[in-house]
């Protein structure tokens, strides 16, 4: 077939079915005439004789109908295409969530017989329990939160927020988990005061994935917060520096993607639910290596011109 094609590029040749044993080779030109011809039948010596049953019409309205049977019959062989590759999709996604689901699940039911067990160490484990419950929740919202995405239905709730206080709060409380490093982070915010219409609570777990992401991949050296409003493109500009090990390159092409990841505790979700938060809001999100060969910068835009005529949007899936 690929012969075929090359010898005839202008023709759209698709294979229906390529384990049919009689093969029946229809051209539709123009939708003005049509040819038919067998190049394989089982009642027939060889290629020429099965050949020479072809039916040649300039009759418009046959090649018309033709014309609607095929095009109704590759429409269903490529709805079917896409059927089982959403079904792989959904299968791989079903997997790799209960598998991430179990981790926290199996520590909740450890600490809670190991707090009932050791009344001594209740402390340690309840503290223990809680932390895997945090995670079971964050776990829970971002698997939900994909699946909302996938089947379009990421519903964004519409309030006027302060980026500044958002950012200040979630740097907060990622600086919380850094103590034990070498590690600062520097906000640098805009004087401007920034007003924003969005999903808060969205907004803030975006900013939270990209420095929990900055910490968690920066050994020493500083994480710089910035915040910025473009006034040229009517944008507010975040970006997140950091002076740690930078992004894989193997894995820098589909880092927006879901599940890519590359990293000891760490789903792959962030990434890909911070790319379709920014997007229902209108916005971008994009990294690099940073020049120099030390850590990553990652940089997302919110626009603060549409302020209040925003209706709640869904998101579609790529
Ligand atoms: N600041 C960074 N420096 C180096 N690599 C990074 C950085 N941020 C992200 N990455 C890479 O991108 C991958 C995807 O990030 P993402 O936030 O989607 O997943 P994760 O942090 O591994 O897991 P999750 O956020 O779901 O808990 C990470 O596993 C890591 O390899
Ligand atoms: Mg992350």
């Amino acid at each position: 077939m690929e012969e075929v094609r090359k010898m005839v590029p202008t023709v759209d040749f698709r294979v229906m079915n390529e384990s049919l044993k009689t093969r029946i080779s229809l051209v539709i030109v123009d939708r003005r005439k049509s040819m038919v011809f067998e190049t394989n039948d089982d009642a027939k010596e060889d290629l020429y004789e099965a050949v020479g049953l072809a039916t040649y019409t300039e009759s418009k309205s046959i090649a018309a109908s033709y014309a609607t049977i095929f095009e109704s019959i590759w429409r269903q062989t490529e709805l079917y295409e896409q059927l089982k590759v959403h079904d792989t999709l959904q299968k791989d996604f079903i997997n790799i969530a209960a598998h991430e689901l179990r981790t926290p699940v199996q520590a909740i039911i450890n600490y809670a017989e190991l707090a009932i067990a050791d009344k001594g160490q209740r402390e340690k484990y309840y503290d223990r329990l809680l932390h895997s419950v945090n995670r079971l929740q964050k776990l829970t919202e971002e698997i939900l939160d994909a699946a909302r995405i996938e089947s379009g239905n990421l519903r964004l709730s519409n309030e006027v927020f302060n980026l500044t206080q958002v950012v200040a709060e979630v740097l907060a409380d990622e600086e919380s988990g850094i103590r034990n490093k070498k590690l600062e982070i520097v906000f640098v915010p805009d004087k401007r005061k920034i007003e924003l219409y969005g999903d808060k609570a969205r907004i803030a777990r975006v900013i939270h994935n990209i420095v929990g992401n900055a910490a968690k991949f920066t050994e020493e050296g500083r994480i710089t917060v910035k915040t910025r409003l473009d006034e040229k493109s009517e944008e507010a500009v975040v970006s997140v520096a950091d002076t740690g090990q930078g992004i894989d390159l193997g894995i820098l092409p589909k880092l927006f993607s879901r599940f890519v990841a590359k990293s000891e505790s760490g789903t792959g979700l962030g990434l890909y639910l911070s790319k379709n938060i920014v997007e229902a809001h209108g916005g971008k999100i994009w990294a690099e290596n940073n020049s120099g060969g030390k850590g990553a910068t990652f940089s997302f835009t919110i626009p603060a011109s549409q302020q209040r005529s925003r209706q709640p949007v869904s998101t579609q899936t790529e």
